[in-house]
Protein backbone atom coordinates (compact mmCIF):
# COMPACT_ATOMS: atom_id res chain seq x y z
CA UNK A 1 0.00 0.00 0.00
CA UNK A 2 1.59 3.37 -0.80
CA UNK A 3 1.58 6.01 1.23
CA UNK A 4 -1.45 8.62 -0.05
CA UNK A 5 -3.61 4.78 -0.01
CA UNK A 6 -2.56 4.85 3.42
CA UNK A 7 -3.62 8.21 4.36
CA UNK A 8 -6.98 7.69 2.92
CA UNK A 9 -7.56 4.36 4.75
CA UNK A 10 -6.38 5.55 7.86
CA UNK A 11 -8.56 8.97 7.73
CA UNK A 12 -11.72 6.62 6.61
CA UNK A 13 -11.10 4.57 9.79
CA UNK A 14 -11.09 7.86 11.87
CA UNK A 15 -14.16 8.77 10.42
CA UNK A 16 -16.00 5.63 10.84
CA UNK A 17 -14.71 5.46 14.50
CA UNK A 18 -15.90 8.97 15.27
CA UNK A 19 -19.24 8.46 13.83
CA UNK A 20 -20.19 5.12 15.25
CA UNK A 21 -18.76 6.34 18.70
CA UNK A 22 -19.19 9.38 19.32
CA UNK A 23 -21.18 10.42 22.50
CA UNK A 24 -24.15 12.82 21.40
CA UNK A 25 -24.13 15.64 23.75
CA UNK A 26 -26.90 17.93 24.20
CA UNK A 27 -27.73 21.31 26.64
CA UNK A 28 -30.36 20.16 29.13
CA UNK A 29 -31.14 23.77 30.68
CA UNK A 30 -29.31 25.95 33.96
CA UNK A 31 -29.49 25.16 37.50
CA UNK A 32 -31.01 27.78 39.53
CA UNK A 33 -27.91 29.32 40.26
CA UNK A 34 -26.93 29.41 36.19
CA UNK A 35 -24.87 26.75 35.47
CA UNK A 36 -25.25 25.14 32.44
CA UNK A 37 -25.57 20.91 32.18
CA UNK A 38 -25.82 18.48 29.34
CA UNK A 39 -27.56 15.04 28.80
CA UNK A 40 -25.13 12.85 27.44
CA UNK A 41 -26.32 9.48 25.24
CA UNK A 42 -24.27 6.40 25.23
CA UNK A 43 -25.43 4.29 23.08
CA UNK A 44 -24.66 0.58 21.69
CA UNK A 45 -24.58 -1.31 18.57
CA UNK A 46 -27.57 -3.25 19.88
CA UNK A 47 -29.80 -0.32 19.86
CA UNK A 48 -29.62 0.13 23.84
CA UNK A 49 -29.26 3.90 24.92
CA UNK A 50 -29.04 5.19 28.00
CA UNK A 51 -29.40 8.98 28.81
CA UNK A 52 -27.30 10.54 31.91
CA UNK A 53 -26.60 14.35 33.05
CA UNK A 54 -24.22 15.57 34.43
CA UNK A 55 -26.15 17.03 37.06
CA UNK A 56 -26.21 14.79 39.85
CA UNK A 57 -25.23 11.69 37.66
CA UNK A 58 -28.54 11.27 37.01
CA UNK A 59 -29.46 8.40 34.77
CA UNK A 60 -32.62 10.23 33.23
CA UNK A 61 -33.48 7.53 30.54
CA UNK A 62 -32.68 3.93 29.80
CA UNK A 63 -33.76 1.97 26.29
CA UNK A 64 -33.81 -1.95 26.47
CA UNK A 65 -35.40 -4.78 24.29
CA UNK A 66 -38.38 -6.88 25.58
CA UNK A 67 -38.13 -10.39 23.80
CA UNK A 68 -39.74 -9.48 20.31
CA UNK A 69 -36.73 -6.80 20.45
CA UNK A 70 -38.77 -3.86 21.35
CA UNK A 71 -37.69 -0.80 23.03
CA UNK A 72 -39.03 1.22 25.85
CA UNK A 73 -37.64 3.48 28.04
CA UNK A 74 -37.13 1.39 31.74
CA UNK A 75 -36.61 4.15 34.04
CA UNK A 76 -38.28 6.49 35.66
CA UNK A 77 -37.49 10.56 35.74
CA UNK A 78 -37.94 14.15 34.60
CA UNK A 79 -38.05 16.53 32.08
CA UNK A 80 -36.04 19.65 33.48
CA UNK A 81 -33.42 20.23 35.59
CA UNK A 82 -35.25 22.31 37.70
CA UNK A 83 -37.44 18.95 38.61
CA UNK A 84 -33.89 17.26 39.37
CA UNK A 85 -33.17 19.87 42.08
CA UNK A 86 -36.24 20.85 43.31
CA UNK A 87 -37.93 17.00 43.81
CA UNK A 88 -36.72 14.28 46.31
CA UNK A 89 -37.09 10.77 44.70
CA UNK A 90 -33.55 11.24 43.67
CA UNK A 91 -34.69 9.52 40.53
CA UNK A 92 -31.53 7.66 38.49
CA UNK A 93 -29.03 9.42 41.33
CA UNK A 94 -25.78 9.44 42.06
CA UNK A 95 -25.54 8.94 45.98
CA UNK A 96 -22.87 10.14 48.49
CA UNK A 97 -21.46 11.07 50.34
CA UNK A 98 -23.12 8.72 52.47
CA UNK A 99 -25.90 7.05 50.93
CA UNK A 100 -29.34 5.81 53.24
CA UNK A 101 -29.54 7.10 56.94
CA UNK A 102 -27.35 8.04 59.48
CA UNK A 103 -29.13 8.03 62.71
CA UNK A 104 -29.46 11.84 64.20
CA UNK A 105 -27.30 12.69 61.57
CA UNK A 106 -24.36 11.31 63.68
CA UNK A 107 -21.36 9.69 63.59
CA UNK A 108 -17.91 8.98 65.41
CA UNK A 109 -14.82 8.85 63.74
CA UNK A 110 -11.39 8.79 65.19
CA UNK A 111 -13.06 9.87 68.26
CA UNK A 112 -14.37 12.89 66.95
CA UNK A 113 -18.74 13.35 67.01
CA UNK A 114 -20.07 14.59 63.55
CA UNK A 115 -23.18 16.12 63.26
CA UNK A 116 -24.71 16.26 59.40
CA UNK A 117 -27.66 18.43 58.72
CA UNK A 118 -30.97 16.09 59.20
CA UNK A 119 -33.23 15.88 56.19
CA UNK A 120 -35.76 12.85 56.86
CA UNK A 121 -37.35 13.05 60.11
CA UNK A 122 -34.35 12.99 62.58
CA UNK A 123 -32.11 11.65 60.35
CA UNK A 124 -29.37 12.04 57.55
CA UNK A 125 -30.74 10.71 54.51
CA UNK A 126 -28.64 10.13 50.76
CA UNK A 127 -25.59 12.50 52.00
CA UNK A 128 -27.95 15.27 53.32
CA UNK A 129 -29.70 18.10 52.59
CA UNK A 130 -27.32 18.49 48.87
CA UNK A 131 -26.16 15.82 48.85
CA UNK A 132 -23.86 14.60 45.08
CA UNK A 133 -27.31 13.89 43.98
CA UNK A 134 -27.53 17.80 43.59
CA UNK A 135 -24.29 18.39 42.85
CA UNK A 136 -22.89 19.73 39.30
CA UNK A 137 -20.21 16.94 38.15
CA UNK A 138 -17.43 17.61 35.58
CA UNK A 139 -18.07 15.12 32.79
CA UNK A 140 -15.87 13.87 29.89
CA UNK A 141 -16.36 11.07 27.38
CA UNK A 142 -14.82 8.65 25.64
CA UNK A 143 -15.37 5.53 24.07
CA UNK A 144 -13.55 2.74 22.71
CA UNK A 145 -13.56 -1.31 22.02
CA UNK A 146 -15.54 -2.01 25.34
CA UNK A 147 -18.16 0.75 25.02
CA UNK A 148 -19.00 4.05 25.32
CA UNK A 149 -18.10 6.25 28.52
CA UNK A 150 -19.28 8.68 30.60
CA UNK A 151 -16.60 9.69 33.35
CA UNK A 152 -17.53 12.12 36.01
CA UNK A 153 -15.62 13.93 38.62
CA UNK A 154 -16.85 15.72 41.97
CA UNK A 155 -15.10 17.16 44.60
CA UNK A 156 -16.64 17.62 47.59
CA UNK A 157 -14.79 19.40 49.58
CA UNK A 158 -13.77 19.62 53.51
CA UNK A 159 -16.43 20.39 55.68
CA UNK A 160 -19.44 19.65 52.62
CA UNK A 161 -22.94 18.80 54.33
CA UNK A 162 -21.00 18.01 57.46
CA UNK A 163 -18.35 15.41 56.37
CA UNK A 164 -14.57 15.45 56.97
CA UNK A 165 -11.66 15.60 54.38
CA UNK A 166 -11.72 16.79 50.29
CA UNK A 167 -13.27 13.67 48.74
CA UNK A 168 -12.38 13.70 45.39
CA UNK A 169 -15.45 11.28 43.74
CA UNK A 170 -14.78 9.15 40.43
CA UNK A 171 -17.94 7.96 38.72
CA UNK A 172 -17.92 6.14 35.43
CA UNK A 173 -20.48 4.91 33.41
CA UNK A 174 -19.72 2.61 30.69
CA UNK A 175 -22.32 1.05 28.47
CA UNK A 176 -21.46 -2.40 26.43
CA UNK A 177 -22.63 -4.52 23.43
CA UNK A 178 -23.59 -6.88 25.64
CA UNK A 179 -26.21 -4.61 27.12
CA UNK A 180 -24.65 -3.93 30.47
CA UNK A 181 -24.67 -0.73 32.10
CA UNK A 182 -21.13 -0.45 34.22
CA UNK A 183 -20.70 1.93 37.08
CA UNK A 184 -17.06 1.99 38.02
CA UNK A 185 -16.39 4.85 41.58
CA UNK A 186 -13.63 5.28 42.81
CA UNK A 187 -12.62 7.96 45.73
CA UNK A 188 -10.21 8.81 47.42
CA UNK A 189 -9.32 11.89 50.52
CA UNK A 190 -7.50 13.90 52.55
CA UNK A 191 -8.51 13.54 55.77
CA UNK A 192 -10.64 10.19 57.58
CA UNK A 193 -14.44 10.29 56.28
CA UNK A 194 -17.01 7.65 55.84
CA UNK A 195 -18.84 6.92 52.96
CA UNK A 196 -21.66 5.04 51.23
CA UNK A 197 -21.35 5.11 47.23
CA UNK A 198 -24.79 4.25 44.46
CA UNK A 199 -27.28 5.03 42.29
CA UNK A 200 -30.52 5.22 42.52
CA UNK A 201 -32.28 4.57 39.66
CA UNK A 202 -36.14 3.29 39.89
CA UNK A 203 -36.74 0.33 37.18
CA UNK A 204 -39.68 -0.29 36.22
CA UNK A 205 -39.38 -3.22 33.34
CA UNK A 206 -42.59 -2.87 31.68
CA UNK A 207 -42.03 0.56 30.78
CA UNK A 208 -41.56 3.34 32.75
CA UNK A 209 -45.20 4.70 33.77
CA UNK A 210 -46.95 1.48 32.84
CA UNK A 211 -48.40 0.75 36.71
CA UNK A 212 -46.76 -1.16 39.37
CA UNK A 213 -44.30 -3.39 39.74
CA UNK A 214 -45.58 -6.15 42.06
CA UNK A 215 -45.84 -8.42 38.82
CA UNK A 216 -42.04 -8.25 38.41
CA UNK A 217 -40.46 -11.71 39.72
CA UNK A 218 -37.61 -10.74 42.05
CA UNK A 219 -34.24 -12.84 43.47
CA UNK A 220 -31.49 -11.45 45.61
CA UNK A 221 -28.93 -13.53 46.66
CA UNK A 222 -28.63 -13.46 50.40
CA UNK A 223 -29.74 -15.28 53.34
CA UNK A 224 -29.75 -12.47 55.81
CA UNK A 225 -31.34 -8.42 55.93
CA UNK A 226 -30.76 -5.77 58.61
CA UNK A 227 -34.19 -5.07 60.33
CA UNK A 228 -35.18 -1.75 61.03
CA UNK A 229 -36.78 0.69 63.54
CA UNK A 230 -39.60 2.95 63.31
CA UNK A 231 -37.00 5.33 61.63
CA UNK A 232 -35.47 2.64 59.07
CA UNK A 233 -32.41 2.87 60.88
CA UNK A 234 -31.09 -0.81 61.25
CA UNK A 235 -31.20 -2.02 64.90
CA UNK A 236 -28.11 -3.84 64.01
CA UNK A 237 -28.90 -7.39 64.09
CA UNK A 238 -28.44 -9.50 60.41
CA UNK A 239 -31.60 -11.47 60.65
CA UNK A 240 -31.95 -14.99 58.42
CA UNK A 241 -34.29 -14.70 55.99
CA UNK A 242 -35.75 -18.14 56.31
CA UNK A 243 -39.55 -18.32 56.85
CA UNK A 244 -40.04 -14.62 56.47
CA UNK A 245 -41.06 -12.47 53.12
CA UNK A 246 -37.76 -11.22 53.04
CA UNK A 247 -36.81 -14.79 51.89
CA UNK A 248 -35.83 -13.95 47.74
CA UNK A 249 -33.61 -16.47 47.61
CA UNK A 250 -35.70 -17.84 45.38
CA UNK A 251 -37.55 -15.81 42.58
CA UNK A 252 -40.76 -14.77 43.71
CA UNK A 253 -43.40 -12.06 42.29
CA UNK A 254 -42.59 -8.59 43.97
CA UNK A 255 -46.18 -8.30 45.32
CA UNK A 256 -46.14 -11.83 46.37
CA UNK A 257 -45.65 -11.27 50.55
CA UNK A 258 -45.73 -7.42 49.99
CA UNK A 259 -48.33 -6.54 51.93
CA UNK A 260 -48.07 -9.83 54.67
CA UNK A 261 -48.69 -9.00 58.05
CA UNK A 262 -44.88 -8.30 58.77
CA UNK A 263 -43.69 -6.31 61.41
CA UNK A 264 -40.93 -5.11 58.77
CA UNK A 265 -42.90 -4.71 55.68
CA UNK A 266 -45.33 -2.46 57.84
CA UNK A 267 -42.05 -0.14 58.97
CA UNK A 268 -40.99 -0.11 55.36
CA UNK A 269 -44.37 0.36 54.00
CA UNK A 270 -43.19 -2.45 51.48
CA UNK A 271 -39.47 -3.42 50.69
CA UNK A 272 -37.26 -0.53 52.00
CA UNK A 273 -34.40 -2.64 53.44
CA UNK A 274 -30.50 -3.80 53.29
CA UNK A 275 -29.90 -7.41 52.26
CA UNK A 276 -26.53 -8.91 53.16
CA UNK A 277 -24.97 -9.96 50.15
CA UNK A 278 -23.90 -13.54 50.20
CA UNK A 279 -21.19 -12.68 47.50
CA UNK A 280 -18.58 -11.81 50.41
CA UNK A 281 -17.42 -8.83 48.44
CA UNK A 282 -16.29 -10.37 45.95
CA UNK A 283 -18.11 -9.38 42.28
CA UNK A 284 -21.02 -11.43 41.37
CA UNK A 285 -24.94 -11.45 41.07
CA UNK A 286 -26.81 -10.00 43.67
CA UNK A 287 -30.14 -9.83 42.42
CA UNK A 288 -32.09 -10.95 39.40
CA UNK A 289 -35.54 -9.44 38.01
CA UNK A 290 -37.90 -10.95 36.20
CA UNK A 291 -40.51 -8.93 33.87
CA UNK A 292 -42.94 -11.59 32.49
CA UNK A 293 -44.86 -9.86 30.24
CA UNK A 294 -42.26 -8.39 28.33
CA UNK A 295 -39.35 -10.83 29.10
CA UNK A 296 -37.44 -8.31 29.96
CA UNK A 297 -34.16 -9.22 32.82
CA UNK A 298 -32.29 -7.22 34.93
CA UNK A 299 -29.49 -8.82 36.48
CA UNK A 300 -27.44 -6.37 39.17
CA UNK A 301 -23.80 -7.56 39.85
CA UNK A 302 -21.65 -6.18 42.38
CA UNK A 303 -18.84 -6.20 44.68
CA UNK A 304 -20.52 -4.08 47.94
CA UNK A 305 -21.64 -6.16 50.28
CA UNK A 306 -25.31 -4.78 50.56
CA UNK A 307 -28.15 -3.99 48.18
CA UNK A 308 -31.01 -2.09 48.96
CA UNK A 309 -34.21 -3.03 47.32
CA UNK A 310 -36.88 -0.21 47.94
CA UNK A 311 -40.39 -0.63 46.29
CA UNK A 312 -41.38 2.97 45.39
CA UNK A 313 -43.21 2.99 49.31
CA UNK A 314 -43.09 6.92 49.14
CA UNK A 315 -43.73 7.29 45.23
CA UNK A 316 -47.65 8.62 45.67
CA UNK A 317 -48.31 10.56 42.31
CA UNK A 318 -46.65 13.96 42.94
CA UNK A 319 -43.46 13.25 41.14
CA UNK A 320 -44.29 13.56 37.36
CA UNK A 321 -41.69 13.39 34.31
CA UNK A 322 -41.48 11.99 30.92
CA UNK A 323 -45.27 12.24 30.28
CA UNK A 324 -46.37 9.86 32.78
CA UNK A 325 -47.38 10.41 36.38
CA UNK A 326 -45.14 8.14 38.86
CA UNK A 327 -47.58 6.40 41.45
CA UNK A 328 -47.17 4.19 44.67
CA UNK A 329 -45.24 1.23 43.77
CA UNK A 330 -44.55 2.19 39.97
CA UNK A 331 -40.32 1.68 40.01
CA UNK A 332 -38.04 -0.29 42.21
CA UNK A 333 -34.48 0.49 43.13
CA UNK A 334 -31.61 -1.94 44.04
CA UNK A 335 -29.03 0.27 45.44
CA UNK A 336 -25.76 -1.46 45.61
CA UNK A 337 -24.25 -0.21 48.98
CA UNK A 338 -22.61 -0.48 52.39
CA UNK A 339 -25.21 -0.96 55.22
CA UNK A 340 -27.34 2.35 56.05
CA UNK A 341 -25.80 3.74 59.50
CA UNK A 342 -22.18 1.98 59.11
CA UNK A 343 -20.56 4.26 60.96
CA UNK A 344 -23.26 3.57 64.25
CA UNK A 345 -22.74 -0.31 64.07
CA UNK A 346 -18.96 -1.54 64.70
CA UNK A 347 -20.14 -4.98 63.41
CA UNK A 348 -21.03 -3.54 60.15
CA UNK A 349 -18.39 -3.89 57.14
CA UNK A 350 -16.71 -0.43 57.57
CA UNK A 351 -17.29 2.70 55.35
CA UNK A 352 -14.37 4.41 56.72
CA UNK A 353 -11.90 5.51 53.90
CA UNK A 354 -8.54 6.91 55.10
CA UNK A 355 -5.58 9.21 53.03
CA UNK A 356 -3.62 6.94 51.03
CA UNK A 357 -6.48 4.55 50.54
CA UNK A 358 -8.76 3.99 47.42
CA UNK A 359 -12.37 3.10 47.29
CA UNK A 360 -12.73 1.30 44.11
CA UNK A 361 -16.12 -0.43 43.63
CA UNK A 362 -18.28 -1.78 40.19
CA UNK A 363 -21.75 -2.30 39.88
CA UNK A 364 -22.79 -3.95 36.61
CA UNK A 365 -27.07 -3.79 35.30
CA UNK A 366 -27.40 -6.45 32.86
CA UNK A 367 -30.18 -5.93 30.39
CA UNK A 368 -31.25 -9.04 29.13
CA UNK A 369 -34.59 -11.18 27.65
CA UNK A 370 -36.65 -14.40 29.09
CA UNK A 371 -38.96 -16.66 26.30
CA UNK A 372 -42.14 -16.59 27.05
CA UNK A 373 -43.43 -19.35 29.22
C1 LIG B 1 -33.95 4.94 49.77
C2 LIG B 1 -34.52 4.85 51.13
C3 LIG B 1 -36.00 5.04 51.08
C4 LIG B 1 -36.36 6.35 50.42
C5 LIG B 1 -35.72 6.41 49.07
C6 LIG B 1 -35.90 7.76 48.43
O1 LIG B 1 -34.21 3.84 49.02
O2 LIG B 1 -34.19 3.65 51.78
O3 LIG B 1 -36.51 4.99 52.38
O4 LIG B 1 -35.93 7.42 51.20
O5 LIG B 1 -34.36 6.16 49.15
O6 LIG B 1 -37.22 8.16 48.38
Amino acid sequence: MNLARLVVVLALMFTFVMTVSAIDKKPFGKTSDGREVFLYTLKNQNGMEVVITNFGGDVVSMKAPDRDGKYADIALGFDTVADYEKQGPYFGALIGRYGNRLAGGKFTLDGKTYQVPTNDGPNALHGGKVGFDKRVWDAKESSDASGQHLHLHYLSKDGEEGFPGNLNADVTYTLDNKNELRIDYLATTDKDTVLNLTNHTYFNLKGQGEGDILEHQIMINADRFTPVDAHLIPTGELKPVEGTPFDLRKAVAIGAHINDDNEQLKLGRGYDHNWVLNTGGKMATAAKVVEPTTGRVLEVLTDQPGIQFYTGNFLDGTAKGKGKVYNYRNGFCLETQHFPDSPNHPNFPTTELKPGQKFKSTTIYRFSTDKKK
